[in-house]
């Protein structure tokens, strides 16, 4: 197996190889073109922070990123842009995405995990990728948007198609980012003529008031962003959450006793299984150094966000799960101006999914074969998650 392929087999098992032998190592990316792979936490921490390292493929080499080609309609979003501009938009929408107004958020989507789990009954058997961590996200994002019912199931197809490519299906990426363009198009239309009482009303009044903040094309790649990153990674550490609970019963059943461990648990369970593998392609804007390897101008950076999470040197037992450690400084939501916009969503989306399934359900263990990983270089996440659950104690 090539190493690409090896990578997105056993994922940890590679990069620890690579931290000790080869750091900053030459792979084909995540479009099959070469970039440099950075797998050690020092410098991937760096990286993330480092101002020569853009996210504007606007500097990447003649010849050499590829990517997904977006129309400009959704391609001016926060993660292809660098200062001033990234600063801009970022300020434009920060506001939204305060620990303050997400606090308010907190019981509206507990009654939505709760509606969830109310569908699954009081025991039997499902699969909980499916019936629960994908659903609880999706609701959340698309009421705080505006995104009306009957449209939130195309847009979990399409989300798919562009971050797990069928190979048997290539035209399935760009059919979906085709729909996508319609479909925000349509949503902004509709709310900038009726307006209601959510977050991408309050975007387009303030847009609408001051064109210099944000242009039409910043504004639907915004929502676009939004949307995708809100629900997508938030699907799969909640899915990733449980099931490394599954594996780690003890831990589980520290969680059970004590559930005011749960905020630290997230953190935790972020660093251990965190959705990201990789933080988004950077381009070297001039020639640089990481870790002794000089990176030329224009050439793909991907920092192991992962790996750096299971680096021994900044964790010790990295590959063990331990609530009782302090995960903070975890790279999982990244680092530096790009830090995830909706971390303070991500956390209280997890903690109370959590919270809810564990309240719920004194018992909870996997059924079936072990679930597969989606075949990612990128992402980690599971297919689905066979469980079975009941509200009474297992008497086993
Ligand atoms: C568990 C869930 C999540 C994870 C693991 C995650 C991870 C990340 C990471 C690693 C980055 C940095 C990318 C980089 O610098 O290369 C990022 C940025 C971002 N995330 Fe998240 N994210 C999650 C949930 C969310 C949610 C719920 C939202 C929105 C509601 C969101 C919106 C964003 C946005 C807009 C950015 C770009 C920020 C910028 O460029 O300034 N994310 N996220």
């Amino acid at each position: 197996m090539d190493l690409q392929g090896e990578l997105t087999a056993h994922p940890y098992s590679v990069y620890e190889r690579l931290r000790d032998t080869a750091p900053v190592c030459r792979i084909a990316g995540t479009d099959g073109t070469p970039a440099w792979l950075v797998t050690r936490y020092d410098d991937v921490r760096e990286a993330l922070a480092d101002p020569r390292l853009s996210l504007d493929k606007a500097n990447a080499a003649e010849g050499t990123y590829r990517g997904l080609s977006l129309p400009p309609a959704l391609d001016a979003n926060l993660l292809n842009m660098d200062p001033p501009d990234h600063t801009r938009i970022r300020k434009f929408v920060g506001r939204a995405f305060t620990p303050r107004r997400i606090e308010k958020l907190r019981a509206p989507i507990r009654v939505t995990a709760d509606r969830l789990l109310d569908a699954l009954g009081p025991a039997g058997s499902t699969d909980l990728v499916g019936a629960y961590a994908a659903k609880l996200p999706m609701t959340v994002i698309c009421d705080l948007l505006g995104v009306p019912e009957d449209r939130r199931l195309d847009f979990r197809v399409w989300t798919d198609a562009l971050v797990v490519p069928d190979p048997s299906r290539p035209q399935a990426a760009k059919e979906a980012v085709g729909a996508m363009l319609v479909f925000f198009l349509e949503l902004v239309a509709h709310k900038r003529s009726s307006p209601t009482d959510d977050l991408l009303s309050d975007l387009i009044a303030v847009r609408d008031g001051d064109g210099d903040r944000l242009s039409e094309d910043e504004l639907l790649s915004l929502v676009f962003l939004i949307l995708i990153a809100g629900y997508e990674n938030t699907v799969q550490l909640i899915g990733n959450a449980i099931h490394a609970l599954l594996q780690n019963p003890e831990q589980l059943a520290l969680l059970r006793e004590d559930p005011s461990r749960l905020p630290a648990a997230v953190e935790e369970l972020a660093r251990y299984e965190g959705p990201a593998l990789l933080a988004i392609r950077r381009f070297a804007v001039e020639d640089l150094t990481i870790a002794g390897v000089t990176v030329p101008a224009g050439e793909t950076v991907l920092l192991s966000l992962s790996a750096a999470n299971r680096d021994p040197e900044r964790f010790a037992r990295p590959d063990v799960l331990d609530f009782d450690r302090d995960a903070a400084g975890h790279l999982a939501l990244g680092h530096g101006i790009h830090y995830c916009l909706g971390a303070p969503l991500a956390r209280a989306e997890t903690e109370i999914a959590l919270a809810a399934l564990l309240e719920r359900y004194p018992t909870l263990e996997p059924a079936g074969p072990a679930p597969r990983w989606r075949p990612s270089l990128r992402a980690r996440g599971l297919e689905e998650l066979p469980v079975r659950y009941a509200a009474e104690r297992s008497t086993d």
